[in-house]
């Protein structure tokens, strides 16, 4: 249902260098073993009982059904799942993970065949917890790595183990994505594109119009930039995409300061705060490339008596409910609608393709959408 709303709001809507301090697939082939291979073979083994057949023949009859629904992945219910997220602690991860949750379970895997393993932001952990699931023979992976530079070692054990993997939310590089294609291996990603997100930020930055946004008047536009996991390609590409928005648009812009939070609310609060006590009326734009950290920079804002909207501007990525309730409130300039329903939907959807010997795309990709004053309630309904 959700998703059918997702879907008409999406319709609507439609590598940097690493920057701290300011500076600036394949097509789908299926293998002929789908679900209806496991239907036709249930009755099988149904039947053969049902008629009391002799011993010998009953049982012939259940290792062909057997037989036909390993096939065919088997049932959904019998599978493992194993699933890393990079740090259960993280706002939008866990969005995330329980909507997979929720929709694996839909889908027919059972509860208690899904295990969510926390990562605790430690690369070294994560990988003892991907050994312990391949021990576990689990059926597939879904990983949401810590490093995403660990995807190579990470990836080479896993196919290695014979499990299909798809990688979610922290986009190996290329060359990684290009190896899954040459090698034909079960292993795909499923994301956003986060350049897509922070041209986003920018734009809603630019519609406001240059004149309402340079409250000094000197003709170019003064901001602070707070940076999620440098590592992370959706840091890298919304810190560079959001002020080339503005740039695009023949604004004049200038970097007051440009620091790593880490995603983190805490984090972003001190870093804004310090900016403003050092910058003070100077900043006119606070780019944060998360909604966890743009909200603690309304924190700060409020605290040093500025307020958004009137002073200064504040934009986000995600639309957490609490960022959109301060859209609404005209407490936030905007943010921007990271789709946790259809990014874990399509990774499990992925997941069960490659149960049933289909292969996927090598890059499952999906649309951001703007959320201003003018959607933000319709967005709060939806992930509410
Ligand atoms: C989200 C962040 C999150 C990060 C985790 C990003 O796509 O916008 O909120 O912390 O993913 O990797």
């Amino acid at each position: 249902m959700k998703k059918k709303i997702i879907g008409v709001i999406l319709a609507t809507a439609m590598f940097a260098t690493l920057l701290t301090g300011c500076g600036g697939g394949s097509s789908e082939t299926t293998a002929n073993t789908d679900s209806a291979a496991t239907e036709d073979a249930a009755p099988a083994e149904d039947t053969a009982t049902e008629d009391a057949a002799p011993a010998e023949e009953a049982a012939d009859a259940a290792d062909a059904a057997a037989d036909a629904a390993d096939a065919a992945g088997g049932d959904l219910a019998d599978k493992k799942v194993g699933v890393c997220i990079y740090q259960f602690s993280d706002n939008f991860m866990t969005l995330f993970r329980t909507e997979l949750e929720n929709y694996l379970i839909e889908q027919g895997f059972a509860k208690e065949n899904i295990t969510i393993a926390d990562g605790q932001n430690d690369q070294a952990t994560q990988s003892g917890q991907i050994d312990n699931f391949i021990a576990d023979q689990v059926d597939v992976l879904i990983i949401n790595p810590v490093n995403s530079s660990s995807a190579e070692t990470i990836t080479d054990k896993v196919v290695e183990a014979g499990i299909p993997l798809v990688y979610i939310n922290r986009e190996p590089d290329a060359s990684e994505e290009q190896r899954w294609a040459d090698n034909g291996w079960n292993v795909t990603y499923v994301g956003c594109d986060a350049r897509q997100s922070g041209t986003m930020q920018g734009e809603m930055i630019v519609d406001l119009g240059l004149e309402a946004v340079d409250f000094n008047g000197d003709g170019k536009v003064q901001y602070i930039m707070v940076e999620g996991d440098p590592e992370n390609v959706d840091a890298q590409y919304r810190t560079e995409f959001s002020v080339k928005a503005l740039t695009d648009a023949g604004w004049e812009v200038e970097c007051l300061s440009d620091q790593v939070g880490n995603w983190q609310q805490d984090q972003a609060q001190s870093i804004v705060a310090n900016a403003l006590g050092q910058y003070g009326n100077d900043i006119e734009v606070v780019f944060c490339n998360n909604d966890a950290m743009a909200l603690g920079a309304l924190q700060a804002i409020e605290a040093a008596g500025r307020t958004v909207g009137t002073d200064i501007y504040l934009v986000g990525v995600d639309a957490l409910s609490e960022a959109l309730e301060d859209v609404i409130a005209g407490t936030m300039t905007g943010t921007v609608f990271n789709d946790h329903f259809s990014q874990s939907h399509s990774a499990a959807d992925a997941a069960i393709r490659f149960l049933k010997g289909e292969a996927n795309e090598y890059y499952i990709g999906c649309d951001y959408v703007k959320a201003t004053q003018a959607n933000a309630q319709e967005i709060l309904d939806m992930v509410k």
